[in-house]
């Protein structure tokens, strides 16, 4: 073991994250936690005192991915005995004991609700390793959000910020529920004071998460339970934040005060996340979603008339236990009739646990497979088409990274397209005028309008 690296501050912490927004929000806050115990973020497992895999159990093969990927770490392991091996996460929930048995050199396991208790998991583990592993699969009392430390590092022009967790609405799919627990909201102050440190460090936009964000219910400084509707209407009072979001939404949850929002502040971007999964009723029904087709067209009617600009994505799952090629249909026309900025659509997978994965008349794989490329290729036009009628539109754009290419900078229109330009470094973290040359399949390339401006305020 090479001494240097246990030194206290010198320890490289390398953490792999796979699923949701929430998950990437979770790697950096243990990332925060551990810090004050000499762990440092690196790019790679080679030499690393800790490894984490932050894991997603959502569909199959989530947990032979997290053993191929615990078999390539392994040898690290052999070379540098004191390195800890931890596997976090909705699969280490899902999974717990199993994963020690299976992997004999998994030093922890702990579920999306323990990240708070990492410093006493750390110690416990390497005081006594070997007869000391860890399995931490419990949903504590307290709320890990009072617990872990304020984010140290900036997260750099588009923030995402964690106010809800979990879910009580048990979709008869998925595993939510029984991976992350109960619906969880934060206090309206607490998100606030993260917001306005996140625009200290250099956010112009925050996204606010959770995995059933618009069920949001904080408590507020009044005492009373706050809705997501009051809670965005206080953010953007926050001064110097541009550009707010929220994400991932339940129709049942999308209230009139909600759409009323859309209409009035101007800083919540014209982009809502909406997922439907079927436009079939039967299919809603047996999924448990308690909404119809009917009622999300309703929805996305009183949405666009509160904000008519309104770009809507969604996700769908293809071939769920009893789907008729009629069934699908509908969900083909749902598609049609409402006409989707960008859309993800998966095959269902039977997950353990879950009621869907003890349901009869299922889906052959070759015909969800084909229904799957049906709605992949109308969904792939809907979002060329709506792509290309951008073309000609001057419209601000949020730098954030260099391009792939030399001398391109990348950035968010408000309608969360991809954009590319070729323009200076030194644009990178502004909110800039582009007018749009040209619409692709899933990215807009455009040309600065005020590039010397802003140069002269940049530099
Ligand atoms: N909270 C969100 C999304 C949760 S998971 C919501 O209420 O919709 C993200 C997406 O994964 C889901 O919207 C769904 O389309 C997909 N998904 C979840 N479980 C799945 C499963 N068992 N098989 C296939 N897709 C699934
Ligand atoms: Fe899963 Fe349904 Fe909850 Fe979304 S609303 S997280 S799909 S159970
Ligand atoms: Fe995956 Fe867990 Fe998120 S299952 S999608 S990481 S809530």
């Amino acid at each position: 073991m090479n001494s240097k690296n246990t030194k206290l501050g010198n320890k490289k912490l390398f953490i792999k994250t796979w699923g949701c927004q929430m998950n990437d929000y979770d790697s950096r806050r243990m990332a925060d936690i551990l810090g004050p115990l000499g762990y440092k973020a690196v790019d790679s497992p080679v030499d690393a005192d800790m490894v984490i895999l932050n894991t997603c159990h959502i569909r199959e093969k989530a947990t032979d991915k997290v053993f191929s990927d615990l078999g390539r770490i392994r040898p690290h392991k052999e070379k540098n005995e004191n390195m800890l091996i931890a596997v976090a996460g909705c699969v280490a929930q899902a999974e717990g004991e199993y994963i020690l048995e299976r992997a004999p050199y998994v030093d922890m396991v702990f579920g999306p609700q323990t990240y708070h208790e990492l410093p006493e998991m750390v110690a416990k583990a390497t005081n006594s390793y070997g007869d000391n592993r860890i399995v931490n699969t419990e949903f504590p009392a307290e709320s890990k959000f009072d617990f872990l430390p304020e984010e140290h590092n900036s997260q750099g022009p588009a923030a995402f910020l964690s106010i809800q967790e979990g879910c009580d609405k048990f979709c008869t799919f998925c595993v939510v529920p029984y991976t992350r627990g109960g619906e969880y909201s934060r206090s309206i102050n607490e998100i606030l004071d993260e917001a306005k440190k996140l625009v200290d460090n250099g956010a112009l936009e925050i996204t606010l998460l959770g995995q059933n964000v618009n069920a949001f219910h904080g408590e507020g400084p009044d005492g009373k339970t706050w809705g997501l509707s009051q809670l965005i209407r206080k953010v953007a009072e926050i001064e110097g934040l541009e550009r707010i979001r929220y994400t991932t939404s339940h129709p049942r949850d999308m209230d009139d005060d909600l759409i009323d929002v859309h209409g009035e502040i101007d800083k919540l971007m014209p982009f809502l996340h909406l997922p439907v999964q079927s436009g079939s009723d039967n299919i809603l029904e047996t999924m448990n979603r308690k909404h119809t087709g009917d009622h999300y067209r309703d929805i996305i009617a009183k949405l666009r008339k509160a904000r008519p600009d309104l770009a809507l994505s969604s996700d769908f799952i293809v071939g769920f236990p009893g789907e008729t090629e009629e069934n699908f249909e509908e969900t083909m026309q749902l598609v049609r009739d409402i006409g989707f900025a960008s859309a993800y659509s998966f095959k269902y997978s039977a997950r353990p646990g879950t009621p869907g994965a003890n349901m009869q008349n299922l889906v052959s794989d070759k015909i969800a497979t084909e229904r799957l490329a049906r709605l992949q290729a109308l969904i792939n036009e809907q979002q060329r088409d709506f792509n290309k009628n951008s073309e000609g539109i001057v419209m601000p754009v949020l730098f954030d990274r260099k391009g792939k290419k030399p001398g391109q900078i990348q950035g968010r229109s408000p309608w969360n397209q991809s954009v590319y330009v070729q323009g200076n470094e030194r644009l990178l973290d502004h909110i800039i005028d582009v007018e749009i040359t040209e619409g692709y399949a899933s990215s807009l390339t455009g040309t600065i309008k005020t590039e010397e401006s802003v140069m002269q305020s940049a530099s």
